[in-house]
């Protein structure tokens, strides 16, 4: 089936089987890696995209409901050449190492800080536990938030 939707900001199309996921259809149908595929089974956060605006596994939506809406990704998320600042704090406080993980974490500590500008570190566990890093223990991660919030 042929599906329609926004990715980032844009009108895309492309030509889906109907049982794979949204994120296949972002990687592989719309030249979009940056949403990564870690576990396919709703468990890592590696794959976290906005669907209409709410924080959602890609792995775990079909592409084929994503026809007729709207979708931001990683990508989407910096402001022209400018990183999100989520980014600039990701990058700063030394969060990445093989980076697996990286994007699903800016897109779930923004979508925190949208709703929460300076959230309680009881917040930032609870908002980050859907997402699994094997490499930093996660120390650096929880500084990048920290970084990135704005001061209580
Ligand atoms: S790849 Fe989607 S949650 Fe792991
Ligand atoms: S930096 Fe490697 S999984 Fe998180």
């Amino acid at each position: 089936m042929r599906i329609a939707l926004t990715v980032n900001g844009e009108p895309r199309e492309a030509d889906v089987w109907e049982g794979e996921s949204l994120l296949y259809v972002l990687r592989e149908r719309l030249g979009l890696p940056g949403s990564k595929n870690a576990c396919e089974q709703g468990e890592c956060g590696s794959c976290s995209v906005f669907f209409d605006g709410t924080l959602v596994c890609a792995c775990l939506v079909l592409g084929a409901q994503a026809d007729g809406h709207e979708v931001v990704t990683v990508e989407g998320l910096a402001d022209g050449d400018g990183l999100h600042r989520v980014q600039e704090a990701f990058v700063e406080a030394g969060a990445v190492q093989c980076g697996f993980c990286t994007p699903g974490l800016v897109v779930a500590t923004a979508d925190l800080l949208r709703r929460r500008a300076s959230p309680t570190d009881d917040e930032i566990r609870e908002a980050l536990s859907g997402n699994l890093c094997r490499c930093t223990g996660y120390q650096k991660i929880f500084d990048a938030v920290r970084l990135a919030a704005e001061p209580a």
